[in-house]
């Protein structure tokens, strides 16, 4: 069987068959997956059953992974899995759901929110790899846009005028917007914010892309509340239906987004049911703007 890949978004997002991902994977099959994530920006592989060692084993056959830093309000006693992957599901450490009212919960609900993954780090990372492991009885879609086609479809003017902005990105911000302020001056000083260019060129294809999230919260510049609004209203364009891509979760999937060149969100679902999706992420290549490493 050789590996192939179908369109299942409207302008981007595919589906991939024929590659047995549990198992080792050569070179030439991982440039086949860049190359489809040039073209698609995002690529579902269907019902894999990975475990932890063989999710990081794929991984890292695409690329370094980032270096682990702690980016929810889970304490260290409180982990369930390694630190080299990002806990997404909704389990504390006994494998318990959160309840409603957690502040670990209230937190990364905030997952919720339009964003691209580590926009508040420097560099921020390049491919996210979301597994699956187990899925509610309903809701907890992934919902992904294309920030390419997006910026393609802006006017002139509008291209003209953000082309030099330059953002700030803090996960401060993205929780500001759905009224969660309950941090610590260590948090605080952790999710300090890094600067980002609006609209960055991707490496590899060349093509320009909005470079939006919810943990944008300023502009270089401008009063704060005319910068929020720019950035409301770009990102009520760049999520129209025409550039969205919905995937609904089976046991097992493994969805691969490109950071530089989408943004995502998560769905509701029932909250006391488990939800337990792991994502491994793939280093960047470099800041988008100059400034002092954080
Ligand atoms: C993520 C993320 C969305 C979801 O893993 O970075 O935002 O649906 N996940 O869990
Ligand atoms: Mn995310």
């Amino acid at each position: 069987m050789s590996l192939t890949f179908r369109q299942v978004g409207p302008c981007f997002a595919a589906e991939a068959s024929g590659l047995d991902i549990t198992k080792p994977i050569t070179p030439a099959q991982a440039d086949q997956i860049h190359a489809a994530m040039n073209e698609y920006a995002v690529v579902v592989f269907r019902e894999q059953p990975l475990t932890d060692e063989t999710q990081m084993a794929f991984t890292l056959s695409l690329g370094p992974i980032e270096p682990p830093v702690t980016t929810n309000l889970r304490n260290k006693d409180q982990l369930r899995i390694s630190t080299n992957f990002a806990d997404v599901s909704n389990l504390d450490e006994n494998n318990k759901p959160f309840t409603r009212d957690d502040r670990r919960r209230l937190f990364g609900i905030g997952n919720r929110l339009w964003h691209s993954d580590s926009s508040f780090k420097v560099i921020p990372a390049k491919y996210s790899l979301l597994h699956a492991r187990t899925v509610p009885s309903k809701g907890g879609d992934t919902e992904f846009a294309d920030m390419r086609a997006a910026y393609d479809a802006l006017d002139d003017e509008t291209k003209a005028e953000i082309e030099d902005l330059v953002c700030e990105h803090s996960q401060l911000y993205s929780r500001r917007l759905i009224g969660f302020t309950n941090f610590t001056d260590e948090e605080r000083e952790r999710m300090k914010p890094v600067l980002q260019r609006l609209v960055r060129v991707h490496p590899d294809t060349g093509r320009k892309s909005l470079y939006l999230a919810s943990h944008a919260g300023e502009i270089v510049g401008w009063p704060t509340p005319e910068a929020m609004l720019l950035l409301s209203d770009l990102t009520f364009h760049a999520t129209q239906r025409e550039f969205v891509y919905k995937h609904q979760w089976r046991k097992g999937d493994l969805v691969i987004w490109d950071n530089r060149r989408t943004m995502h969100r998560a769905r509701p679902f029932p909250s006391h049911e488990p939800r337990d999706v792991r994502r491994t992420t793939l280093a960047g290549e470099g800041p988008t703007v100059a400034q002092q490493a954080a």
